[in-house]
């Protein structure tokens, strides 16, 4: 065994539907990068079985302790949750949600990108058009979990609920400086802050204080402020003028949405929920959901799966590996082999083991 092994134990949570699909194609080339590696890379597994099964048959969607016992870990790959039959808010917040928050993963990170062989709906789309990182506020915003339903006070038909978002100056502050951070990597120094404070008069223009004042310590990069609407407007209609996009946390998750329908399908959409400050374990999961629709059929592309796990080995410090898998997917998709969600006709396993073999 050489001096310079690095030995990362990873906590694998597949989850539901094609969740569970697509998480063993991501292990399968890390153990392949692992194997080919000479004894310098080594990765251990511990799966952990939480979902919906898991709640029906346990009441929870996590053991209690589960935060806990995840914190030991050097990174978390998740597939995905949910599942008719358990309310989604249910699924969402007892896991997915549970993690992110309890592990204050404040910063989402979603590249948008046109691999090779993949049309996008917009018609004019290019590698070049098509490459831009959505970097979503994760822990607070819209999704604080702060309000509460009337079911009964009010009488028949006038239920009341309310939704209350968070902004806090901290908050913000944090992940528009990680935009930033972010832009300085990329080929042009560009970050757009995604607002709606004309309709949000207090979090929003809290949002953009904080936002012009991050700006004033990098005077490298430059910056732009664009209402929520008018963005998504302008991902389909000017894509090729975005670079890193910062956003709360519903603007994000909607955006990063749409950013993956315009790179092809969300089948290849890659993310990362990550703790800047490295005080706990990321966690590392495709854009999608279970698909229902299509679990149980093997035809869910892996593509987003196993570039999460590219994700993974960027936070982990094995920048050349992570860009090895990205070469590896590249290639496959440039092939045409490819699942039915980008028109081709091949298995999850198959994409799997051309993905592998282009390693
Ligand atoms: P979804 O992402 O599961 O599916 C949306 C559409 O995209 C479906 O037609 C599906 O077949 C297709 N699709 C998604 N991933 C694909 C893949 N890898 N290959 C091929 N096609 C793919 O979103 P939906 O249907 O809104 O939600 C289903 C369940 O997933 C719900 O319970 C929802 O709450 C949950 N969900 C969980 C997420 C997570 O765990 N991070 C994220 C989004 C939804
Ligand atoms: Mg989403």
């Amino acid at each position: 065994m050489s001096q310079d092994r690095q030995a990362f134990r990873i906590a694998v949570i597949p989850g539901d539907g094609i969740g569970a699909e697509v998480v063993p194609e991501g292990l399968r080339v890390l153990d392949r990068l692992a194997l080919v590696s000479d004894g310098e890379l080594a990765f251990s597994y511990e799966t952990f079985p939480w979902g919906c099964d898991y709640y029906l048959r346990t009441g929870r969607m996590m053991d209690a302790d589960g935060l806990e016992r995840l914190d030991g870990f050097d990174a978390i790959y998740f597939g995905a949750v949910g599942w008719p039959g358990v309310p989604d808010h249910v699924s969402l917040w007892g896991l997915r949600l549970a993690i992110c928050q309890g592990f204050d993963q404040y910063a989402c990170v979603r590249p948008v990108r046109l691999l090779p062989g993949v049309e996008s709906p917009l018609r004019h789309a290019t590698a070049e058009t098509m490459d831009w990182i959505v970097v979503r506020e994760n822990v607070e915003g819209e999704y604080a979990g702060i309000g509460g339903r009337n079911l009964a006070a009010r009488g028949t038909g006038r239920e009341i609920a309310t939704q209350t978002a968070l902004f806090t100056e901290e908050g913000c502050e944090r992940i528009i400086r990680y935009a930033f951070e972010l832009a300085r990597t990329r080929r042009r120094r560009k970050v757009t802050s995604v607002t709606k404070s004309n309709a949000q008069q207090y979090a929003m223009t809290l949002w953009d204080d904080v936002f012009e004042r991050v700006a004033t310590a990098y005077p490298d990069v430059e910056t732009e402020s664009w209402l929520v609407d008018a963005m998504a407007a302008r991902f389909v209609l000017r894509p090729e003028t975005l670079e890193v996009v910062v956003g709360s946390n519903l603007f994000g998750d909607i955006l990063s949405d749409l950013g993956s329908a315009l790179a092809g399908s969300m089948g290849v959409a890659a993310s990362a929920n990550i703790d800047p400050e490295r005080r706990h374990p990321s966690m590392f999961e495709p854009v999608h959901g279970s698909a229902p629709d299509i679990a149980g059929q093997g035809i869910a592309n892996p593509i987003a799966a196993i570039w999460s796990a590219a994700l993974m080995l960027d936070h982990l410090g094995l920048p050349d590996q992570a860009a090895r898998i990205m070469r590896a997917i590249e290639a496959t998709t440039g092939t045409g082999l490819v699942t039915p969600d980008l028109g081709g006709t091949a298995t999850t396993r198959e994409v799997g083991d051309a993905v592998l073999r282009a390693l």
